[in-house]
This record gives C-alpha cells, sequence and structure tokens, in this order.
C-alpha cells in the first residue's frame, strides 16, 4: 500500500517540530513541497519559538513560513525572546504561546482553525520541570479543552512542550482518548515513540526540529562544546550545513477526532 493513500473520512496533519534560525527555515522550503506532494497533509504546523536567529520570532521570519506553506504556529518558552514577537502573537490567531502562562500575558494558548466543515482546536501547552513555574498543563490543558467541546471541535491537537520525557508520557497518558494528537517540543531530539494510545489519541514525546543536522540541537556544535567544556558564557549562534526536518503526519477520524494512523517524518540533505 502507498504510504500516503488513506480512507476518505480523515483529515491529515502534518507537524514539524521546532524551526531553528535561517537553517531551519531553508530546511523547510527544501523539503515541504516534495513532503506535500508526497503526503498531501490538509493542515501544516511548526514550532516557533526559535525562528528568528535561534531565538524567538519576528514580522518577516513568520511570513516566510507561511508563505512556504505553514498554516500555524505553536511556541514555547523561547517565545518571549524577541519584544518584535509580542505583537505579532497578540494580533495573528494562527501563532500560539503557551495556554499555561499567567493571565495578562500577550497571546493565546489556543485557536479553531477551519478547513472546509472541519474544526480543528490547536492547544500549546508547557511543561513545569526545568521551565519556568507556568500554571498546571494538566489543569489548563482541561479548562482548554472545555472550551473546544463548546465549540464542537472534534480534531483537537496539542503541543506540548517540555523538557522530561516522564512529564511528557504523563500528560499523553493524561489527554488520552480526549484529544486527536499530542506532540512534544521543546528538545530539539526527536523521539521513536510515535503511537495511538489505547484511546485513539496519536502520540509522540517529541517530534525533533527543523534546522542543521551537524549541530547541537541546532547551535553551533563548537560554541554547544565549548560552553560544555569551560563552563563560561558565549553566545550561541545558528548552525549551518547539512538540512534536516523532523516531524510527525497523523491521520485523524474526522467524525470521531481519533488518530487512525501516525507516521514519522525525518528527511535530511547534504
Ligand atoms: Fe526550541
Ligand atoms: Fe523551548
Amino acid at each position: 500500500m502507498d504510504k500516503s493513500e488513506r480512507n476518505s473520512g480523515t483529515f491529515r496533519v502534518l507537524m514539524f517540530g521546532d524551526i531553528i534560525g535561517k537553517t531551519g527555515r531553508q530546511a523547510v522550503k527544501e523539503f515541504l513541497p516534495e513532503i506535500k506532494e508526497e503526503k498531501k497533509p490538509d493542515l501544516i504546523g511548526a514550532n516557533c519559538e526559535n525562528l528568528a536567529g535561534g531565538f524567538g520570532i519576528s514580522e518577516k521570519t513568520v511570513k516566510e513560513m507561511f508563505s512556504a506553506g505553514i498554516d500555524f504556529f505553536t511556541s514555547g518558552n523561547h517565545i518571549w525572546d524577541k519584544r518584535e514577537g509580542y505583537e505579532l502573537i497578540k494580533r495573528d490567531p494562527r501563532i500560539l504561546r503557551p495556554a499555561n502562562y499567567p493571565k495578562g500575558v500577550p497571546g493565546r494558548g489556543y485557536t479553531i482553525l477551519t478547513r472546509g466543515d472541519v474544526k480543528i482546536g490547536i492547544v500549546n501547552l508547557q511543561g513545569r520541570k526545568f521551565l519556568s513555574e507556568v500554571d498546571s498543563p494538566f489543569y489548563i490543558g482541561d479548562d482548554v479543552l472545555k472550551e473546544l467541546e463548546k465549540e464542537d471541535v472534534t480534531i483537537r491537537i496539542i503541543d506540548f512542550h517540555a523538557e522530561t520525557t516522564s512529564e511528557k508520557v504523563a500528560l499523553g497518558w493524561y489527554f488520552d482518548g480526549r484529544v486527536s494528537l499530542i506532540v512534544g517540543t521543546h528538545t530539539h531530539v526527536q523521539t521513536a515513540d510515535s503511537r495511538i494510545l489505547p484511546g485513539g489519541t496519536g502520540y509522540i514525546t517529541d517530534l525533533g526540529m527543523c534546522g542543521a543536522r551537524d549541530s547541537v540541537i541546532g547551535m553551533k556544535k563548537e560554541i554547544a562544546l565549548e560552553r560544555f567544556l569551560k563552563l563560561m558564557p558565549k553566545r550561541f549562534e545558528v548552525a549551518k550545513g547539512a538540512l534536516m526536518v523532523n516531524g510527525i503526519l497523523a491521520d485523524i477520524d474526522i467524525n470521531t477526532g481519533k488518530t487512525v494512523k501516525i507516521e514519522r517524518i525525518w528527511k535530511e540533505r547534504e
């Protein structure tokens, strides 16, 4: 069976991990056309927290990625790195920041997109281990799901931006059967545990990243190594070289909201 073959009545989502700086944007532009051609996704998302120079977002970089074919962005802790991004997340409902930040911070933590008759709820949450002390991603996630229920949104996607695998796996079990797809981001390293949980929730602990393959999570390896070896501060720089994109493709039943097929995406080129 052709890998891209699928049942009618399903909605295909493609989601990329964190796009790291210019190299990451180049990687998306390099690989997205062929992935679209081969897999024909109905909706394409990515995490944008490292989009502009590796730290935060800018108007130029967000526009560049929308023109390249990305439909929506989730983010995480680095969304606050550039002031320019604050206005963008305030005015553009396609760009999310984690929902469990304190009340009053700019932007929104979830959004509802429409494709034909299909409504898709996108939710962004952040973990609390080795990150800021945000509100509980579990309980805030519950609150957001209630809002999506009111709007009859059957297809629900969560990007859980978190450091530890245990917190991510736990959140997967907590929301199993109540959302269509849970993808982890933030570590920039793709995990091999993509699966459909018993309740029908597609799950992966981390999507990985889009950026320089021969790097330390997207940054120049020489600089990262020097920081580890000397324990002295040194500015990170986005790495260049061989391009890589990591992500996931999920087929979601439009009527039940359950994932029926999940496939990891990993492409690289010298
Ligand atoms: Fe990141
Ligand atoms: Fe992050």
